[in-house]
């Protein structure tokens, strides 16, 4: 019993390494089989006589321990090209098999020995991978069985015909080989038709671009002349798909696939035994169609690239997918799930509700379809403002025709290039990721610290006349040449035409304010870790932003903290004054906070503990103490570990270590201000302490220190924190917060720290040294006195 078992098992192993090895095989007999290999070990494969093509079992490039049944170009020496795979959306985990039974029939299992695909023919007498890339099953009279040309994944070779009815399908992704949202079918009307098909359920979505033949039972046919043509059954020419006639197909390998972004591509890559120094990489020939992001209106569906992102492409004229400003991925990595707002939208339960919400300005893109609104005639001014007091429209499209298109969410068939005549507002929440925006002006007329100040109206207009003077007077005080000699040795100057390519010019914008607008820029990985920069323009020709330029770029140079963002670089070109700043994936702390989802509590105190120590970097480390006057959430930025970065030193004031008294504007945001900016007295660090205080309120509660809404009492977070404090009634601010009210000895600690931080009177305010320590609980906290 024991010992033909014993053997069987042998013959098994001595045949799995047999045909693992990397030998030609020419004809695979029966019992044959290929077993996963091991991580690291060389794919098992059954070679085609040249070398050329293998069949066997390849890990996924995203995860070595999942693998398709796959024929790939084997004689490439720096990539893998599948070519064909019929499991594409069913990856086997490891010590799955690929059998030739000994009955002739080709089986894939998975590791149980259960089958999980086989073509469906039987009784092959052997099978063979042959050097044009097809894997065929034979019978005894030597008839072919099956053939996987028969059967195509994404691909099609040169000699391979696909027949009425067949059809690619795309992959999802490049490293995702499941079905994606692209198919080429082979219309048995004679149509050759490219469809987005829907993901996962494969629903036919309209066409994007169709051969317009309409010969019964025409073939796709790749001849090995190096062109794809659409033929009659009586071989007669109906049209061409792509041509490649130049690269003959004994020096070049071609194939031509439906990539993942919805373009069937002619690839031509030299063989390793032609033309010694050609390029060894796939070049493309030839596509189709031209054009697909302006190609593609689908009346279902997203288009090309996912819901609310739009379509352009790269210097290659490849198809990129972009989120709009104000939006985000659902997924980094599986971009074709679309993007997501940052921001809250209008709920509409109020009808009319613009309060809270921007409109930006982006050009040359549309979103085609979904319009439920057409306004004409109409001004693109008009259009702007009616989007904007509309609370159904997400953006409208001031098509350059005096229409003005509404259109609700999910944005669909997005599309951004230089030939598109639509201009979009988009409607963004004012309190959006907009990394590294200042605050307009006017803002600051808006009941700055009044609440503060106490009741009275005379009083609050007495502030306001003295605070206008005050300003009025400052402005005329600022004057300054850059010198280029202050600029700190790290820096890298970029030229504007560098920035302008890096911002695929200046065309994402990523906010505004006073003095600039910043823009998302691609640079590559090597500057930054990650690929992107935010590059802030600052507009021309004013001295007072020339001075601007200056101060910022010297104060943040010389910073290094984990808790700043980083300034990587300047371009002072001409009349152009750029800044480039780390881009910072995750935005604004503002959308963070107030985007209706409360972030976990650890991640809170986190974040008010990294401010903390940023600040106190700033005020206390750095050589020369730098105050930064604007501290908000909106200027804290999170990066990709959710780790807060200060940012905006744009109107940050330096000062000498003794110096208590400037000259400058006011800075700052309503709600954050500290008192002493309304006397006209002296300015120290103590502004951003007071700023910080509000902050951690805010941190803390998940809430705006502002909200005009709530009750009178609760309206100032502020007022309302002291008096909660006061009365012995933290609890009470924390209502519905588990997390915080499971770590109640913390949220004290934390409501004492900024009590003192917004006390009224900067020398009662403790150092962000103190605050840190306070906030720490490495020194003891006295009861705050009441405010
Ligand atoms: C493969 O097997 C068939 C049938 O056994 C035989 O006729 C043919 O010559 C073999 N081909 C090669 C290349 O060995
Ligand atoms: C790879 O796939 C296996 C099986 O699905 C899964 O358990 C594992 O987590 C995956 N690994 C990675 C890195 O995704
Ligand atoms: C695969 O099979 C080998 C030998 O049969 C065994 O040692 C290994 O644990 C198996 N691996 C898995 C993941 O089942
Ligand atoms: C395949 O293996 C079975 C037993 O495992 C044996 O009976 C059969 O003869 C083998 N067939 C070939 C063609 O080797
Ligand atoms: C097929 O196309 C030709 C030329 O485009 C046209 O003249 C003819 O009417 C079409 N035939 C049918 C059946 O649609
Ligand atoms: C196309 O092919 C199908 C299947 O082979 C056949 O039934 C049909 O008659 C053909 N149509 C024409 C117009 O030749
Ligand atoms: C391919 O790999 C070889 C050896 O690693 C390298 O010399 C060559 O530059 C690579 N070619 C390409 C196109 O990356
Ligand atoms: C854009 O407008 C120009 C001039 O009005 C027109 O010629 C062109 O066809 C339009 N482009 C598109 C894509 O509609």
């Amino acid at each position: 019993m024991e010992s033909p078992l014993l053997f069987l098992l042998l013959l098994h192993t001595v045949i799995t390494i047999t045909a693992a090895s990397a030998q030609p095989h020419s004809n695979i007999t029966l019992n044959s089989s290929l077993t996963t290999a091991i991580a690291g070990a060389r794919n098992p494969s059954w070679l085609s006589p040249s070398g050329d093509f293998a069949f066997g079992l390849l890990p996924l490039p995203t995860n070595s321990s999942l693998f398709l049944l796959a024929i790939w170009f084997a004689n490439l020496p720096n990539t893998t090209t599948v070519v064909w795979t019929p499991n594409r959306d069913n990856p086997l985990p490891p010590n799955s098999s690929v059998i030739l039974t000994s009955d002739g029939r080709l089986s894939l299992r998975d590791p149980s020995g259960t089958e999980v695909w086989n073509p469906g023919s039987s009784a092959a007498s052997y099978a063979a991978m042959l050097d044009t890339g097809d894997f065929v099953l034979v019978a005894s009279d030597h008839s072919v069985l099956w053939e996987s040309f028969s059967d195509p994944t994404d691909t099609i070779l040169p000699t391979q015909t696909l027949s009425p009815n067949s059809k690619l399908v795309a992959k999802l992704s490049e490293d995702d080989f499941s079905d994606g949202k692209f198919k080429l079918a082979v219309q048995p009307d004679g149509d050759l038709v490219f469809y987005l098909v829907a993901v996962p359920t494969g629903f036919q979505y309209n066409s994007y671009w169709t051969s317009g033949t309409n010969t019964s039972n025409s073939s796709l046919v790749f001849d090995v002349s190096g062109s794809i043509h659409l033929i009659s059954p009586t071989k007669a020419l109906l049209t061409t798909l792509t041509s490649a006639t130049t690269k003959s197909t004994s020096d070049f390998y071609h194939r031509g696939t439906l990539d993942s972004d919805g373009v069937f591509r002619h690839y031509v890559h030299p063989k390793p035994s032609a033309i010694a120094g050609a390029a060894a990489e796939w070049v493309i020939m030839d596509f189709k169609p031209a054009d697909i992001c302006t190609n593609m209106i689908t009346s279902l569906g997203s288009g090309v690239c996912g819901f609310n992102s739009y379509c352009t492409y790269d210097t290659n004229k490849k198809v990129v997918c972009q989120c709009p400003v104000g939006y985000t991925w659902i997924d980094p990595n599986r971009a074709y799930m679309g993007c997501k707002h940052t921001f809250t939208m209008p709920s509409c339960i109020s009808g009319v509700q613009s309060e809270g919400f921007q409109m930006v300005r982006v050009d040359n893109i549309n979103f085609w379809g979904n319009d439920y609104d057409r306004l004409n005639p109409m001004t693109e001014a008009d259009c702007e403002q009616q989007c904007l007091e509309d609370c159904f429209c997400a953006t409208a499209i001031y098509d350059g025709q005096n229409n003005c298109w509404k259109k609700k969410l999910p944005l669909s068939n997005g599309v951004k290039a230089s030939n598109v005549n639509g201009t979009a507002f988009m409607k963004l929440g004012n309190y959006d990721n907009l990394p590294i925006v200042n605050v307009t002006k006017k803002r600051i007329w808006l009941l700055p610290g009044f609440l503060a100040l106490g009741g009275s109206v005379l009083l609050n207009i007495i502030v306001l006349y003295l605070t206008y003077m005050f300003l009025r007077a400052s402005k005329r005080k600022q004057r300054h040449q850059l010198k280029d000699s202050i600029l700190g040795p790290n820096l890298k100057a970029f030229t504007y035409k560098e920035l302008e390519e890096a911002t695929k010019s200046f065309g994402e914008e990523l906010g505004r304010g006073a003095c600039g607008t910043v823009y998302k820029g691609y640079l590559g990985p090597e500057l930054t870790g990650t690929p992107y920069l935010a590059v802030k323009k600052l507009r021309d020709f004013q001295p007072e932003i020339d001075k601007e330029f200056a101060n910022e770029v010297k104060s943040i140079c010389q910073t290094h903290h984990k808790n700043l963002v980083r300034l990587l670089g300047y371009c002072n070109q001409d009349t152009n004054r750029l800044l480039v700043y780390e881009y910072m994936s995750n935005g604004s702390l503002a959308s963070f906070l107030f985007n209706g989802i409360r972030p976990p509590w650890e991640q809170r105190v986190g974040i008010i503990l990294g401010i903390a120590r940023g600040l106190r970097y700033l005020h206390e480390e750095c050589s020369t103490q730098i105050i930064h006057c604007d501290i908000k959430p909106q200027n804290v930025l999170l990066d990709v570990n959710f780790v807060p970065r200060i940012s905006d030193f744009g109107l940050a004031k330096l000062l000498k270590k003794d110096q208590t008294r400037t000259n400058t504007g006011i800075r700052g945001t309503k709600g954050y201000v500290a008192p002493e900016w309304f006397r006209n007295a002296g300015i120290s660090a103590k502004v951003d302490v007071y700023s910080f205080g509000v902050m951690v309120l805010e941190i803390l509660f998940c809430r705006r220190n502002v909200e005009k809404d709530m009750d009178e009492e609760k309206a100032l977070l502020t007022f309302w924190v002291s008096d909660c404090y006061n009365d012995g009634r933290i609890d009470a601010l924390v209502e519905g917060d588990e997390e915080a009210m499971a770590d109640m000895g913390r949220v004290q600690r934390f409501v004492m720290v900024a009590l003192w931080c917004v006390q009224e009177e900067p020398a009662m305010r403790p150092t962000m040294g103190q605050v840190t320590q306070m906030l720490e609980g490495a020194v003891a906290i006295n009861p705050v006195p009441p405010v």
